[in-house]
C-alpha cells in the first residue's frame, strides 16, 4: 500500500507545482497587460477607469462562482464588444491567456489576495529601497500639497522625485485640495 501513496503525493505535489507555475506566469502577463486598468490588486481602483462608461468589476469582491476560468479566458481572448476591454487574440499566446485567467481566479476571486509587491529585482526594479524618502508619497502617506514648512529635508528630496520620476505612474497621490475640476471653456 505504501508505494502507490507515496507516488500518489508526489504527483499531487507536482500538480500543485505546475499549477503555481502557471499562476505565477499568469501574474507576469497581468502586471504587464491589465493591472492599469483592472487595479494592481483586481479591485478596479484606477484613473484609467474614470474615463470609463463600462468600468471593470473589482474582482476582490465579485462572486468566484460568477467567473469560472473558461469565462475569464474568453474575455481575454475575445474581449467583451463595445466596451474598453479589448480581446488579447494574436498579442497574448494562447498559453499566456491560460496563465493569467487562472492568475485573476485564483488570485482575486478565490483566494481575495494582494498582488505581490510591485517594485522587486524580478520586475526590474533593483534596490528600490533608495527611493525611500518618496515612498509616504507614493502611498498617500504625506499629501501632495502638504505645507513644505512642515516638511523635513529628506521629505522636501522625496516630493522633488515622486513629482519628477513616480507620478508617471503614481497618478493618484493624496492632496489636501483638489482645486478646481476641469471644465471645458464656454
Ligand atoms: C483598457 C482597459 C482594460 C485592459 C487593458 C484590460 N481590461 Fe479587462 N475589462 C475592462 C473593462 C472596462 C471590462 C468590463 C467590460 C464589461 O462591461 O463587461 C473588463 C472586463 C474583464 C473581464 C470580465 C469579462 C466578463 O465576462 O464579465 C475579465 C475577466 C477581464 N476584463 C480580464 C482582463 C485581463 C486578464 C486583462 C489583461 C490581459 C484585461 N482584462 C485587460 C478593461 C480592461
Ligand atoms: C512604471 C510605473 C511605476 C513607476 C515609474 C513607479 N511606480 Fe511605484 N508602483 C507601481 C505599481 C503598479 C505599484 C503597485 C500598485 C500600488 O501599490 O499602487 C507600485 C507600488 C509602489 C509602492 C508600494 C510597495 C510596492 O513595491 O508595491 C511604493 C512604496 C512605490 N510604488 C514607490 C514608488 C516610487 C518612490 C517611485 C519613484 C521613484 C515609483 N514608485 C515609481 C508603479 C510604478
Amino acid at each position: 500500500m505504501r508505494k502507490p501513496l507515496a507516488a500518489a503525493i508526489l504527483a499531487l505535489a507536482a500538480f500543485h507545482a505546475s499549477a503555481d507555475a502557471l499562476v505565477e506566469r499568469g501574474r507576469a502577463v497581468y502586471n504587464f497587460r491589465c493591472y492599469f486598468c483592472h487595479g494592481y490588486s483586481g479591485d478596479a481602483k484606477t484613473l484609467a477607469t474614470t474615463y470609463m462608461d463600462r468600468k471593470p468589476r473589482d474582482f476582490q469582491s465579485a462572486n468566484a462562482a460568477d467567473y469560472p476560468v473558461a469565462r475569464i479566458a474568453s474575455a481575454v481572448r475575445d474581449g467583451v464588444p463595445g466596451t474598453p476591454m479589448k480581446g488579447f487574440k494574436g498579442i497574448l499566446s494562447e498559453e499566456e491567456i491560460r496563465a493569467v485567467a487562472a492568475f485573476v481566479r485564483s488570485e482575486f476571486l478565490e483566494r481575495r489576495a494582494p498582488n505581490t509587491s510591485y517594485h522587486t529585482l524580478e520586475n526590474g526594479w533593483p534596490n528600490h529601497q533608495r527611493y525611500a524618502a518618496a515612498f509616504p508619497f507614493a502611498k498617500g502617506e504625506i499629501a501632495l500639497d502638504a505645507d513644505p514648512a512642515k516638511l523635513t529635508d529628506s521629505q522636501k528630496r522625496g516630493r522633488e522625485l515622486f513629482v519628477t520620476t513616480c507620478i508617471t505612474c503614481h497618478d493618484r497621490a493624496r492632496v489636501v485640495d483638489s482645486g478646481p475640476a476641469w471644465e471645458r471653456a464656454k
